[in-house]
């Protein structure tokens, strides 16, 4: 396949909170969250928006690609939580950062985001309307919480993570990527109603609602079999690979795809502990931070793999 990542970038906000502190917000405790989600820490947005993380993280990934800005002719963001409901987020970076021969767009596949996004590029490269793309995963889901739905608020953080994807003989491997609609009622989250002069409604703002057990069920059944065939797809054996980036929601997630896999947890980076789950800002936040630590040697076989509402999953098989 014709596309590999040659650069990545992110940015949190400033403010963490931890759980402790989380026990003022909402009924909860640390020794719940951590027991079962193995989150300590998350980073919310106070001055951030996702548009503003989603240019930093997008500015970082340039230059760890050393390419120019009039180099990127596609921007996809993968985002629930845009700012605007136009112009898109992907419009807004194309400006800031001057990236004036971009096409860009957002989309909409939650937590799969980057997956569906890294996806479109390499289509694009295929059939040669690209040749250089930032893909990118932001979101400020702390806006979008009920700060008294416990079993929800407490999961998600905000932050953005991106990549440049580059037309290249040697890089991604296979993706694969699905949906189920009729899982949509697991994890969901209302716009605004029919509102107009015809159909008076009061509005008040809505929230992300969550049935969790029914999402940690798809997610251990799903997730393994995606990145099976996403690996038999690319002649790879799950031995060969050096790191699953997997989406970051849960811990017990993460280990319950290890075990299936037949793979030690070693193999599975997290960041969950300090930033919980960040939709589509995940994946590429976590690459981002292996990235920067040098833990990333070009050969590398690396897996990605995102899940969530929709609902949606995606995997990918790379060459670093
Ligand atoms: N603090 C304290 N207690 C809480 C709580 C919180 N933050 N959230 C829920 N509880 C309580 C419930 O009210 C319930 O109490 P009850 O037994 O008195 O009714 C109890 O804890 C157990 O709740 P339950 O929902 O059965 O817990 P669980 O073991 O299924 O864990 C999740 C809940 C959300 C952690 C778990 O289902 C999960 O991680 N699911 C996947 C969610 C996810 O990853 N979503 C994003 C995907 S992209």
């Amino acid at each position: 396949m014709p596309a590999r990542i040659i650069g990545t970038g992110s940015c949190l906000p400033i403010r963490k909170v931890d759980n402790k502190e989380l026990e003022k917000w909402t009924d909860t405790t640390d020794e719940w969250i951590r027991s079962r989600t193995g989150i300590e820490s998350r980073y919310i947005a106070v001055e951030e928006t996702t548009t503003s993380m989603a240019v930093e993280a997008a500015r970082r990934a340039v230059e760890n690609a050393e390419v120019r800005a009039e180099e990127i002719d596609l921007i996809i963001v993968g985002t629930v939580s845009g700012d605007m409901c136009f112009p898109s987020t992907a419009c807004q970076i194309q400006n800031a950062i001057s990236a004036v021969n971009a096409t860009a767009f957002d989309l909409n596949a939650a937590c799969a985001g980057f997956l569906f996004g890294l996806a479109i590029a390499e289509s694009y490269m295929a059939c040669g309307r690209a040749e250089t793309a930032l893909v990118i995963g932001a979101e400020t889901l702390s806006k979008m919480m009920d700060w008294n739905d416990r079993s929800t608020c407490v999961l998600f953080g905000d932050g953005a993570g991106a990549a440049v994807v580059r037309k290249e003989e040697v890089g991604i491997l296979s993706m694969v990527q699905g949906t189920d609609g009729g899982g949509g009622d697991a994890l969901w989250c209302h716009n605004r109603p029919v509102n107009n002069p015809l159909v008076k409604k009061e509005w008040k703002p809505e929230y992300a609602r969550m049935n969790g057990q029914a999402v940690f069920r798809f997610a251990v059944k799903t997730v393994p079999g995606a990145v099976m065939q996403a690996l038999d797809q690319a002649g790879i054996s799950a031995g060969q690979i050096k790191y699953f980036l997997l989406h970051q929601a849960n811990i017990r997630i993460i280990e319950a795809v290890a075990k299936k896999l037949g793979q030690p947890a070693e193999k599975f980076p997290t960041n969950l502990q300090e930033c919980g789950n960040i939709s589509a800002g995940s994946v590429p936040l976590l690459m981002d931070m292996l990235n920067r630590q040098g833990r990333l040697q070009k050969g590398d076989k690396i897996v990605l793999a995102g899940f969530g509402a929709g609902l949606t999953w995606g995997a990918a098989v790379l060459t670093w």
